[in-house]
């Protein structure tokens, strides 16, 4: 099952993907981390992509479209992603389709979290990333348990572009880039709407019934898709 999940910053998609993750078996292709990894290393391209994301915006389609192409043509990964952060615009959108198609593949399903922008100020502002193990906490709703060698304070890190100035630059972009994406896979039938205010387990409660729907839907398709494709091939 390949999956996207989008909605605003902030909005829950890293924390719902890595539950996804763990119980799907499914890999996360995070654009936003990958571009993280980059802006560590201090390369030129690294310090480019820093000022562009610092600044709220999006970075060229071109630096993101290689590594997923990367990931979906890696034969281990073969509809087992979850697209956390990509698309966020519509040529991305098309890119991902062409993609997908070239190695046989398609999206199953594409989740939306709805939320705010007053809460997306106040748990971006709390928010703290474990430099260890990469699990999301908060200040406010999901602090860091105590008393553990991996997420403890020393560890814990903010992002550079986690102030509410940032934040809410970040959410303009995703209302004029990423929002008019939500009629692209509403037309294609695949959007699933959900409500990304109430707490994380009430979330990921949803998202596993979705998940359980599409995983039986996929168990009883699969084996007359293979017989067709088997005979018009
Ligand atoms: P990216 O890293 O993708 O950032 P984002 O989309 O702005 O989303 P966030 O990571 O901020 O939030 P999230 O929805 O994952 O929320 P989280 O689970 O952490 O991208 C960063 C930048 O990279 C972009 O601005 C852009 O510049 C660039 N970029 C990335 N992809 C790109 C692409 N495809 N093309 C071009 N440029 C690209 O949760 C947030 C906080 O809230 C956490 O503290 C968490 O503990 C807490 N929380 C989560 N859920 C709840 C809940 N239900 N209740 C209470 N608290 C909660």
């Amino acid at each position: 099952m390949n999956l996207v999940i989008f909605g605003p910053p902030g909005a829950g998609k890293g924390t719902q993907s890595k539950f996804i993750v763990k119980k799907y078996n499914l890999f996360q292709l995070s654009t936003g981390e990958f571009l993280r990894e980059e802006i560590k290393k201090q390369t030129e391209l690294g310090i480019k992509i820093a000022s562009i994301v610092n600044s709220g915006l999006l970075v060229s389609d071109d630096i993101v479209a290689k590594l997923i192409e990367k990931t979906v043509s890696n034969k281990s990964y073969k509809n087992k992603i979850i697209f956390d952060g990509y698309p966020r615009n519509l040529p991305q959108a098309k890119n991902l389709n062409r993609i997908l198609d070239k190695y046989n593949q398609k999206i199953d399903v594409v989740l939306k979290l709805s939320v705010n922008l007053d809460t997306i100020k106040k748990r971006i502002s709390g928010r703290f990333t474990c430099s260890i193990c990469g699990k999301i906490y908060n200040e406010f709703s999901n602090p860091a348990p105590k008393n553990t060698n991996c997420c403890s304070s020393k560890f814990l890190q903010k992002r550079g572009d986690d102030t509410v100035e940032v934040a809410t630059k970040r959410f303009e972009t995703y209302e004029k880039a990423t929002e008019p994406l939500l009629d692209f896979y509403k037309n294609l039938n695949l959007l699933k709407v959900i409500n990304g205010e109430r707490p994380i387990n009430q979330i990921y409660d949803e998202i596993s019934q979705i998940m359980a729907l599409i995983e039986g839907w996929l168990y009883i398709i699969t084996p007359y898709k293979y017989a067709f494709e088997t005979l018009t091939h």
